[in-house]
């Protein structure tokens, strides 16, 4: 079973994601300036997260109106009367969640251009690069991009086949275009994600995937 969500990247994140970035993509790579990526409204970022366990609302020992008690159990039964009446909506942010991976989209015209995407080495083989990879097409059909490109180092053959599986085809290649080691880097290319056939390909691998990893429909 699936222990992890998808959702955007916030400003709480950003440690965590660093350090996905350092340990997937070593220096010399030039680390990404998230903070700002966060505001730059061509950019989507977004995480797979560790879903916390359910957590149990201790029972106050005392009825905090009739008798208050001492000052920190009075306020243990305001936060708790305020998560009730609120549904945890309007209180302070709660800590980062564990972060598993990573992905950044750059959108461009009618281009969706996959940055970066990169899963916690000790967390990878699990499906989760896949159900990044799925979220950054599917925003990127909601944000009506027509394609979806990125470039891949000719030797990743691992994120090459994630990428094939979803008919990103090798459209080009840039030659040395690696700093570190002059590398060149394959460029791979979906076209037509927002029609009808894609579409359906897309829900298809989906529901393969949510049903192979214990993933419940969205
Ligand atoms: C690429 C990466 C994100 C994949 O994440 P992951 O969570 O390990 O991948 P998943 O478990 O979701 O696997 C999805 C697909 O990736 C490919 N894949 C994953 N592990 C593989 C392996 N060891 N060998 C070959 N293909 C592999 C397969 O196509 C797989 O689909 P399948 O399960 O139907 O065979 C991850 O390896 C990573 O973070 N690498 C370092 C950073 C990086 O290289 N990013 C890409 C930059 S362009």
């Amino acid at each position: 079973m699936a222990i992890y969500s998808v959702r955007a990247m916030e400003v709480r994140d950003v440690s965590q994601v660093s350090q996905i970035e350092r340990e997937a993509f070593p220096p010399p790579w030039p680390a990404t300036n998230f903070k700002r990526e966060l505001s730059n409204s061509l950019t989507y970022y977004f995480v797979a997260c560790k879903e916390a366990p359910e957590q149990k609302e201790p029972r106050p020992a005392v009825d905090a109106l009739s008798n208050p008690g001492p000052a920190k159990s009075r306020l243990d039964s305001l936060r708790l009367g305020l998560r009730r009446l609120f549904g945890g909506q309007g209180l302070p942010a709660a800590p980062s969640q564990f972060i598993l991976g990573f992905a950044g989209l750059w959108f461009m015209v009618d281009e969706a251009h996959l940055a970066n995407i990169a899963v916690r080495e000790t967390y990878r083989h699990q499906g989760i690069g896949e159900s990044l990879l799925i979220s950054a097409i599917e925003v990127s059909i909601e944000r009506k991009a027509q394609f979806v490109t990125l470039e891949v180092r000719v030797s990743n053959k691992i994120a090459q086949s994630l990428y094939r599986k979803y008919g990103l085809v090798e459209v080009g290649l840039r030659r040395g275009y690696y700093m570190d080691n002059k590398e060149d880097a394959v460029i791979m290319t979906a076209e037509g994600i927002t029609s009808v056939p894609y579409v359906k390909r897309l829900q298809n691998l989906k529901q393969a995937h949510a049903q192979k990893w214990g993933i419940s429909p969205s």
